[in-house]
């Protein structure tokens, strides 16, 4: 297995080009199974999370090509409607499959996605949903049948609790529904709101997108088209917590407006994170100095600060002098990277849901052990903070969400390679 190894103590500086969102792309590839024409997509990144939806599609007679920087995919009718263990364990957002499927085809089969480092994450309202819809679902052997007596029909959906996935199945599966589906407290993040611009390119109705309360026409049948992925403002945001880690000023380009205004929202209790907008595509951000910090931060849904980068701020505040407190309140076992910054010198202290960082002069490089896909960007701007070396094992979690970090920091300044083992 790869490892990570840095050489901390050298401030950032120069441009990172984001890459594709990860959490857009991957529900906007599992709706060109609601459409039998052509689609094509560009600003797909390269990651591990985007080749197991893309075997899965495969796997569901998709034809996929690729060709420079775009994607065709081309959705026939699969053989059988199943998809298995061995795809969906690798990752959760195969679950999105459902919605698609059952809308389309009538029937589904698969596999549960189960529980991840991070918490139980269960799927009942994205099952609570379709079967208002007219699903309805057994359970056997590890694997979720969904069948539909002719199409889903269109509703009224009150989701009890915020749910980035459920909403976005629920989108997928109304529409191609008879008639007209109400969904009350959806999820609002960038990303649904990229998926539901997609389906309407294609053909879908879709109104009330970006806001908690979407509406959905179904229509007889989707058509074809282009569509560009939205930029990754978790990468974004990433990269942005590396500078207040290591100090130093990035210029991030292949962002967007909303970002930037998210991520400037977002970071504004950082009073030495400073944010400026350059064009429509870039934005810099600077570290201008050191000083005490006492922020008080709870995750929350979008436009909340994003549970998907509780763990890097929490590296990035480990020098910075004062009582820094973070409370997880979106997944409840998303502290797994605490030990492994102790193990640098960090002083940090878990109680229940919430984490207190008290800031230490100095923090130094250790052998780490990645747990997961947030937990180890978090690692990685520790070991860019830290004095001395670092290694980093468990890499593939990694892969699954970020585009050539090592490459993207290096040309930053920083000393990190990747050791091939
Ligand atoms: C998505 C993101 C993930 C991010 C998360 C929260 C993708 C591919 N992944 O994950 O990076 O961390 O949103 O912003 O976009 N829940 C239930 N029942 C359900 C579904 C969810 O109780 O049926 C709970 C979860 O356990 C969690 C909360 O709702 O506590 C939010 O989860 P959800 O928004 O569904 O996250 P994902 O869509 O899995």
């Amino acid at each position: 297995m790869d490892v990570i190894e840095i050489i901390g103590g050298k401030p950032l500086k120069g441009k990172v080009r984001i890459s594709g969102s990860k959490n857009a792309a991957l529900p906007i590839l599992a709706s060109t199974l609601l459409t039998n024409s052509k689609v094509r997509l560009t600003n797909i990144p390269d990651l591990s999370d985007i080749f197991s939806m893309i075997e899965l599609l495969k796997s569901l007679n998709v034809k996929i090509y690729k060709k420079n920087n775009y994607y065709t995919f081309k959705s026939d009718t699969p053989k059988s409607l199943i998809a298995s263990y061995e795809l969906v364990r690798k990752m959760r957002a195969s679950f999105l499959i459902i919605g698609p499927l059952l809308s389309r085809y009538g029937y589904a089969k698969v596999s549960l996605p189960g529980g991840c480092a991070i918490g139980t994450r269960p799927v009942d309202l994205h099952l609570d949903g379709l079967k208002k819809m007219g699903a309805s679902f057994s359970i056997k052997n590890g694997y979720v049948h969904g069948s539909v007596k002719g199409k889903l029909k269109g509703t009224s959906i009150n989701f009890k609790k915020k749910s980035v996935g459920a909403t976005e199945n629920l989108i997928m599966a109304a529409t191609l529904a008879e008639g007209k589906t109400i969904i009350h407290n959806a999820a609002q993040e960038p990303e649904i709101d990229d998926l539901c611009n997609f389906l309407i390119q294609i053909g879908a109705k879709i109104k009330g997108h970006g806001t908690d309360l979407v509406t959905i026409d179904g229509v007889n049948e989707l058509n074809g088209g282009e569509f560009e992925v939205m930029p990754d403002r978790i990468e974004a945001g990433t990269f942005a917590l590396s500078v207040l880690g290591c100090s130093g000023d990035l210029i991030l380009t292949g962002v967007n407006n909303q970002i930037y205004k998210h991520l400037k929202d977002i970071f504004k209790p950082i009073k030495f994170l400073k944010l400026k907008i350059i064009d429509d595509k870039s934005f810099s951000v600077v570290k201008v100095k050191d000083g005490e910090l006492n922020l008080k931060v709870t995750t929350k849904e979008y436009p909340g600060f994003p549970t998907d980068l509780q763990a890097q701020l929490t590296a990035a505040l480990l020098k910075i002098q004062g009582l820094n407190e973070i409370n997880e309140k979106i997944f409840e076992n998303r502290f797994m990277h605490v030990g492994e910054l102790r193990r640098m010198g960090a002083k940090i202290r878990k109680k229940g849901s919430k984490v207190e960082i008290t800031g230490v002069k100095e923090i130094y490089g250790a052998e780490l052990m990645a747990t997961d896909l947030r937990a180890s960007s978090c690692l990685i701007i520790a070991g860019l903070m830290a004095k001395g070396k670092t290694i980093i094992n468990r890499v593939y979690h990694l892969d699954r969400g970020y585009e050539n970090i090592e490459e993207k920091l290096k040309a930053c300044g920083a000393k990190i390679d990747r050791i091939k083992k």
